[in-house]
């Protein structure tokens, strides 16, 4: 990426609205968003990122870190927000409620982990294609180390995990290789079957 372009803040404003807005799995919205400009954390970060080039070389650094754990505080919240922001009580949405209390919390965290980070890309997929659609370049990671990256922003003390990066800014035409190479995909028909 060319260091000296930077991603107006409207347009990253927009792809991160967009990761905000992405559905996740009983609409718990398990993750949030760091979003990382400081050029000193992002040479820390980039030391624990296998020396990629785009952690500090992007304008802003976007940061997926989902919920440790789903605990009865957190499904709470959501739930509550949702009857707040809706203005009703549904006896259905409440049952849905008691079944989630009576089964999410207990499954431990790793799993819990594992199911919030999975919602996390959801939310990296949708600001991918936002990225694209603001004629951003970005690239989704996860050479990272996560463990490191969680002790450089505290994220653990915040009851969340690094899933996976996202670097934003403008592509460095001349010293990209790759820039003018065919996309490579397997074809459709190794790719979809129909029953
Ligand atoms: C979850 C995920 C993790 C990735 N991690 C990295 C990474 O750490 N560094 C990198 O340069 N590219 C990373 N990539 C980009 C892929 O290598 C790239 O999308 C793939 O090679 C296909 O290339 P294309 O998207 O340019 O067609 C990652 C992509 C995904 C979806």
């Amino acid at each position: 990426m060319d260091p000296a372009r930077k991603v107006p803040q409207e347009k990253v404003d927009r792809i991160v609205e967009a990761a905000r807005l992405a559905p996740t799995s009983s609409g718990l919205q398990p993750f949030e968003i760091v979003v990382v400009t400081d050029p000193e954390v992002r040479e820390r970060i980039k030391a624990i990122a296998w020396n990629q080039g785009q952690v500090t070389d992007s304008s802003h650094l976007l940061v997926f870190a989902a919920w440790d754990d789903y605990t009865a505080e957190r499904i709470n919240a959501m739930f509550d927000l949702t009857n707040e922001v809706r203005g009703i009580r549904n006896e259905g949405w409440e049952n849905y409620r008691a079944m989630l209390l009576g089964s999410y919390p207990q499954r431990g965290s790793e799993v819990n982990f594992a199911h919030a980070a999975r919602q996390a890309y959801i939310g990296l997929g949708a600001a991918l294609i936002a990225a694209a659609y603001e004629e951003v370049d970005s690239v989704p990671m996860e050479g990272f180390d996560p463990a490191a990256l969680d002790e450089i922003l505290g994220l653990r003390a915040r009851g969340l995990r690094s899933a996976a990066i996202l670097p934003l800014g403008y592509r460095d035409a001349g010293g990209d290789w790759l820039v003018n190479l065919e996309k490579v995909r397997r074809p459709r028909g190794q790719f979809v079957s129909e029953v």
